[in-house]
């Protein structure tokens, strides 16, 4: 770091995790070390990219409804009964072993603390999160055993939608095929994603670019190496979840690049998902 840069970062402990707040020319953000987990992005306009639940619990004790969490080595319930919903990167403790910081941008590596189960795995994860004017979060993973693995995974972000949701839609996913999770049906999407009920879908598509659109608000995200983009709002669904704040679902989208299709990483060898906005 240079003497004229104006890179800060502040630690605070809540429980057993720890939140990291970084100020910078271009930004400022929260990380939670907790999940590996980017809780706020804001460049210099002042407006947060990222939705927060008022009612997430912030101590290490579940899952942070909010933010950007991780969903690794598997998407969604697991098939071997038992398992938390979503995989074990977002219940993990992490720790940032290297920090590249300049006038023009911070990345983090970070990879689980040396007691966490999750090392125990054959894959092994590395979060990469840089952040200038723009945050890119990057999820390597590396099989370390000798047979290939099966892996799917998602970058669970929920964005902050600055316009109501019923005027928010979601560009470039026009004409593609999704698995509806809510009736077990496979539907095309006609023109781009309005959202005016619970929506919970996998979308196949591989678009690295999409947009949300609100009333004069527009967000560009982009992603590699995913076969899949999850649309999900629970609606008056959130009302169930106690870490869901009752009227947040006004103002929040959850779109998350993603591998669902089946994928396999072969021995000794890297993958990489990235998501961008
Ligand atoms: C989405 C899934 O990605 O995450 C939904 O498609 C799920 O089915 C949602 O309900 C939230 O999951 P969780 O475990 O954080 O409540």
């Amino acid at each position: 770091m240079t003497a004229e840069s104006t890179v800060k970062f502040v630690k605070n402990k809540v429980g057993e995790n720890t939140l990291l707040t970084i100020n910078h020319s271009r930004f400022s953000a929260q990380l939670s070390l907790y999940g590996a987990q980017l809780l706020s992005f804001v460049p210099t306009d002042n407006k947060d990219r990222l939705w927060l639940s008022d009612t997430a619990v912030l101590d290490g004790s579940k899952p942070i409804r909010g933010g950007v969490p991780i969903c690794w080595p598997w998407f969604g319930p697991s098939v071997e009964k038992g398992l938390p919903q979503h995989g074990y990167a977002r219940t993990a403790h992490w720790q940032i072993t290297e920090t590249t910081e300049n006038n023009e941008s911070v990345c983090l590596t970070l990879t689980p603390v040396d007691s966490s189960a999750i090392l125990k795995l054959p894959l092994q994860l590395t979060v990469r999160i840089t952040l200038s004017d723009t945050a890119q979060i990057e999820l390597i993973t590396t099989n370390k055993s000798n047979e290939p693995q099966p892996l799917s995974q998602a970058i669970h972000s929920y964005f902050y939608c600055p316009s109501i949701i019923e005027q928010t839609k979601l560009v470039g996913l026009e004409n593609t095929e999704y698995a509806d999770k809510l009736t077990n049906e496979t539907k095309q999407q006609l023109g781009s994603v309005t959202i005016n009920t619970s929506a919970d879908r996998v979308y196949l598509s591989r678009t690295s670019q999409l947009e949300l659109q609100g009333q004069g608000d527009k967000l560009v995200i982009s992603g590699e190496n995913h076969d899949s983009v999850v649309v999900w709002n629970p609606w008056l669904g959130a009302k169930d979840m106690a870490d869901f704040d009752d009227e947040g679902y006004k103002h929040m989208l959850c779109v998350e690049m993603a591998n669902t299709q089946g994928l396999t990483i072969a021995p000794e060898q890297s993958f990489t998902l990235v998501q961008r906005f």
